[in-house]
C-alpha cells in the first residue's frame, strides 16, 4: 500500500534563500577525488539554489602542476559530470570566473606565505572580507601538518566580524589514541568552535529527518523505549568493492572506516535523548552521552558478539567479481576485514534489554543504508480462536540511502469471510512528495560552515567517545588474527556468524 501524497510540494519553492556572508573557500588537496565529485559540484549546486554569497571566491591548492586556467577547465568538466543537477552556462561562468589554483607542497611554508598573498588579492577582488573556509579534503597524515603552517602563517586568525574556520575530513584517528592525540594537537591553535569534524552522512536529508521525525512530531516519541520497541537493526551495506582505494582500505578496514563514525551518526540519532532546543552543543552533548551509555565490550564480548568478514570472489547482480585479497594493492594474504556484524546494548533507562544489532559490508547482494525499528507484539493475541495463527511483525524502517523515505510495516485485514491478518506498508517517498533535489550530499554542510553552525559535525568528545566504543574490537582483532578469511562470496549478505549473532536472540536480519 502506498500512502497517498495529499499536497506534493516542490523543494525548490520551499528553499529558505538566506545566502551566507561574503567568504572564500580554500580547498587544500584539490586536485583530488573529492574535490571533483563532491565539493566543486556542491559548491555549484549551492550557486544555482541561491545558497552563496555574491562575495565569494574558490582556492584550490594541491601539488599538481598546473595553473589557474588548467584548474578552471578540469572542473568545467568534472562539474558537469557529477553536480547532478542542470548545467547552465551563466551561472558556471560567474563560478568559474571566481576559482583559483595554487601549486604546492602542504609541508612548504612558502605556501602558506603564497597563499595568504593570494587570500588577499581575492579579498579585494571578490569581497571576501577575510572570511576564510579551510577545507581540509587531503589524506588524515596532512591535517595537523596545514593546520599548523597555516597558523604559523597567521591564517588562522580572524580579525573582528571576521571568521576563519577548518573543515576536517574522515577519518579523524585511527584510533582512541591517536583521535585523542589529533584532538588535543588542533585544539593547541584553533578552537573548538573553528573545528568543523565532518560526516557526510550528516549532509543527508534522510539522517536530519531523524530528529525531526522523532522530536517533531507528538505521536512517535511515546513509543521510542524499551516498553515498545523490540530491537533496532542499522544497515549500511555496499555492493562495490574496494576499487581504487585498496591502499587505505588495506590499512583501515571496514570497522574503522564505517561504525565509529558513519553508524555511531545514525545510531545516536535514533537513540539519543531529547535535547532541550536544537542548539549545536546541547545536540552533540546528547549524541556523546548516548554513545558513552553503549555497554562496553568485554574481550569474550568482542568474541561473541563481533563478527568480522572478508570477501571471496562471486557475483553481484549475475557479474563476476574478484575476491578481496585479488584487488588491487590489497595483500594476497590480507588479513583486513570487509564486513563487521555486532549487537550492542545500550545501558540507561530508555533503552534497557533492547537489542541495537549493526551491520555493515562491501561486495553485499544491496546497495542500501537503513535502520529497521522492530516494535514488540501485542500481549496476547486477540484473534487465537480463529484462523490467524501469528501476527504481522511491526516494523518502522527508515531509509536512508539509496531511496530517502520512511516505511511502517503492519498487519491489516485481508478482505473476505474469513479473519485473515496480511502484512502492508505504508511509505513516505522524499522524492514523490518533495519532488528531485539534485545534491551531493555535501551542500548543506558546506553551508552550515559558512554561517557558523556546528549542529551536524562532531566534537572533539563525539569523535572519542566512538572510538572508545571501537577500541576493545581494534584490539582484539589485532591480536588474534582471522583464521577463516575470506570467509564470505561476494553477492552474499556476509559470514554466517552474522546471522548466528542474532538467531540466537531468536531474531533475524530484516533485510
Ligand atoms: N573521495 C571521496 O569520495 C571521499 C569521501 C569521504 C571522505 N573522503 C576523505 O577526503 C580526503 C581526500 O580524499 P580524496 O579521495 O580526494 O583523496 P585524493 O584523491 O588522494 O586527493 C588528495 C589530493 O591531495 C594532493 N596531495 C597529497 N599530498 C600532497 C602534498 N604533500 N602537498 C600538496 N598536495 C598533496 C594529492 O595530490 P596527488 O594527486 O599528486 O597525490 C591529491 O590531489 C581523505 O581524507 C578521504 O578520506 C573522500
Amino acid at each position: 500500500m502506498t500512502m497517498t501524497v495529499t499536497n506534493p510540494i516542490n523543494l525548490a519553492s520551499t528553499l529558505c534563500e538566506m545566502p551566507p556572508g561574503p567568504c572564500a573557500i580554500i580547498i587544500f588537496g584539490a586536485a583530488g577525488d573529492l574535490t571533483k565529485r563532491k565539493l566543486l559540484p556542491s559548491l555549484y549546486n549551492m550557486r544555482l539554489n541561491k545558497l552563496l554569497p555574491e562575495n565569494f571566491a574558490v582556492i584550490g591548492l594541491s601539488r599538481a602542476p598546473i595553473n589557474t586556467d588548467a584548474f578552471r577547465e578540469d572542473l568545467t568538466s568534472s562539474t558537469k559530470e557529477y553536480a547532478a543537477s542542470r548545467f547552465d552556462a551563466e551561472h558556471w561562468n560567474w563560478f568559474k570566473e571566481r576559482i583559483y589554483y595554487l601549486q604546492g607542497n602542504f609541508d612548504d611554508a612558502k605556501v602558506y606565505s603564497n597563499l595568504g598573498e593570494l587570500l588577499a588579492n581575492v579579498d579585494r577582488e571578490h569581497g571576501t572580507q577575510g572570511n576564510y573556509l579551510f577545507y581540509l579534503a587531503t589524506s588524515e597524515d596532512y591535517f595537523e601538518t596545514i593546520v599548523e603552517k597555516a597558523s604559523q602563517a597567521d591564517l588562522h586568525k580572524a580579525l573582528e566580524n571576521q571568521w576563519r574556520h577548518f573543515i576536517i575530513e574522515k577519518p579523524f584517528g585511527r584510533d582512541l589514541k591517536s583521535a585523542h592525540e589529533l584532538n588535543k594537537k588542533l585544539l593547541t591553535v584553533l578552537n573548538e568552535n573553528q573545528i568543523y569534524r565532518i560526516d557526510h552522512y550528516l549532509g543527508k536529508e534522510t539522517v536530519q529527518n531523524i530528529l525531526v521525525f522523532r522530536f517533531g512530531n507528538g505521536i512517535f516519541e511515546p513509543t521510542w523505549n524499551h516498553h515498545y520497541i523490540d530491537n533496532v537493526q542499522i544497515t549500511v551495506a555496499e555492493t562495490v568493492g574496494v576499487e581504487a582505494r585498496g591502499g587505505f582500505y588495506e590499512k583501515a578496514g571496514n570497522l574503522r572506516d564505517m561504525v565509529p563514525n558513519h553508524m555511531f551518526q545514525l545510531l545516536s540519532f535514533i537513540a539519543m535523548e531529547p535535547p532541550t532546543c536544537f542548539d549545536a552543543d546541547v545536540v552533540r552533548s546528547k549524541k556523546t552521552e548516548l554513545i558513552n551509555s553503549i555497554r562496553p565490550l568485554t574481550y569474550e564480548d568482542v568474541h561473541t558478539n563481533v563478527v568480522r568478514g572478508q570477501y571471496a570472489a562471486g557475483e553481484i547482480d549475475g557479474q563476476p567479481v574478484p575476491g578481496y585479497r585479488t584487488e588491487n594493492r590489497v595483500a594476497p594474504d590480507s588479513t583486513t576485514e570487509t564486513f563487521t556484524a555486532m549487537k550492542l546494548m545500550i545501558d540507561n533507562w530508555r533503552w534497557v534489554d533492547v537489542p541495537f544489532y549493526l551491520r555493515t559490508g562491501k561486495r553485499l547482494p544491496k546497495r542500501t543504508t537503513e535502520i529497521a525499528i522492530k516494535f514488540k507484539s501485542p500481549p496476547s493475541c486477540l484473534f487465537r480462536n480463529t484462523t490467524v495463527s501469528s501476527l504481522v511483525e511491526n516494523y518502522l524502517i527508515m531509509h536512508i540511502q539509496p531511496h530517502e523515505g520512511i516505511s511502517l510495516e503492519f498487519g491489516a485485514k485481508i478482505p473476505g469471510p474469513l479473519l485473515q491478518v496480511g502484512p502492508v506498508q505504508m511509505d513516505f517517498d522524499y522524492q514523490d512528495y518533495f519532488g528531485p533535489s539534485p545534491s551531493t550530499g555535501y551542500e548543506t554542510l558546506i553551508y552550515d560552515c559558512m554561517v557558523g553552525d556546528q549542529t551536524l559535525f562532531q566534537r572533539d568528545d563525539n569523535v572519542e567517545a566512538g572510538w572508545r566504543v571501537v577500541q576493545p574490537i581494534l584490539d582484539v582483532w589485532q591480536s588474534e588474527k582471522p583464521k577463516d578469511f575470506p570467509n564470505y562470496p561476494a553477492g552474499t549478505w556476509g559470514p554466517l556468524a552474522a546471522n548466528k549473532l542474532i538467531n540466537r536472540d531468536g531474531r533475524d536480519w530484516k533485510i
